[in-house]
């Protein structure tokens, strides 16, 4: 009997402690079973995260599938134009790029065909550039064109009597500044029209030839005493009216230093015809207004210069 208990108690110790091993086993298969329907739940959470991942991953892939063309020939295209930023940065370059050959274009032409003229845009602009490959519009005549009150070499009635108002009350202030220091001047040819300038320099090719004609006269249409603004002088006793003569004289002189005082600029200076396109004429007096005629003659520049435009080739 005592036998037979023990064995009973030896079975029941060592299937006690299967029991445990068991319920340990079982815990942690429960845990593990938890662990596991953690995770499956967990899945789930990722699964619908994965779900909407993947839906937003199908649209990606979409995107991907729909852009993944253009990045594969990306590397060719540089993304250039699919960049914005990219495209912001190149604009200003290109906008750059433009006005720069559009400026340089009107600018470049007249050395490349030295025939070529350009009309001036701003014929009534005070210190308007005209010239031989600056001309002005077609039949301008300038407006406020009024008689000079001071004496000129001839008599009588004549458009060449007349300047551009601002002009003209300079030019008489010029006149009276001169006799002040003593020194006495008279008109010779202010305003001339088109037509007076076409006459003239059909006068002089008949004389001299065209090509000769050009160096000292005017083509109808790029003379500067069309614009009103234009005045050749010449001393009180009438000699060396518009002639080489008077270069040298007193009164050359005097409006070499005074002239830009009164608005005037020795428009065509000595040694210059390569940039203005004329020979030294000491008689030609043109209106700038003062700023710019006392900047050009202080710093002994032709109005080409000051204005940067090209020089004229003869
Ligand atoms: N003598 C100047 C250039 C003219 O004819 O306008
Ligand atoms: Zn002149």
């Amino acid at each position: 009997m005592k036998k037979y208990t023990i064995i009973v108690l030896a079975l029941l110790i060592i299937s006690g402690c299967q029991g445990r091993y068991y319920v340990v086993e079982e815990s942690t298969k429960i845990s593990n079973q938890q662990t596991k329907k953690d995770d499956k739940e967990m899945n789930t959470h990722h699964n619908l995260d994965d779900q909407k991942t993947s839906r937003d991953k199908v649209s990606t892939n979409e995107k991907q599938s729909n852009t993944k063309k253009p990045e594969q020939i990306k590397q060719p295209n540089i993304e250039i134009s699919q960049n914005p930023s990219s495209s912001v940065k190149e604009s200003p370059i290109v906008v750059k790029k433009e006005p720069s050959k559009s400026i340089k274009k009107p600018v470049e032409k007249p050395v490349e065909n030295k025939d070529s003229i350009q009309v001036v845009a701003q014929p009534n602009s005070i210190p308007v550039v005209v010239n031989k490959s600056l001309s002005l519009p077609e039949n301008f005549v300038p407006q406020n064109l009024m008689y000079l009150n001071v004496p000129f070499i001839f008599s009588g009635n004549s458009e060449k009597r007349m300047m551009r108002k601002e002009a003209a009350i300079e030019l008489e202030r010029l006149f009276a500044g001169a006799k002040k220091d003593g020194v006495t001047l008279l008109g010779v040819s202010a305003y001339r029209s088109y037509r007076t300038q076409k006459a003239l320099f059909e006068r002089y090719v008949a004389i001299d030839g065209y090509e000769k004609a050009r160096t000292y006269s005017a083509v109808p249409g790029t003379s500067e005493h069309q614009t009103g603004l234009a005045i050749d002088v010449t001393g009180g006793n009438g000699k060396c009216p518009a002639e080489d003569c008077f270069a040298g004289t007193i009164e050359a002189a005097w409006l070499e230093q005074n002239a830009a005082k009164y608005g005037f600029i020795i428009r065509y200076p000595k040694g210059k015809d390569m940039i203005t396109g004329y020979k030294y004429e000491p008689w030609h007096l043109r209106y700038v207004g003062k700023d710019v005629a006392v900047d050009v003659s202080t710093k002994g520049i032709t109005l080409e210069e000051y204005f940067n435009t090209l020089p004229v080739s003869k």
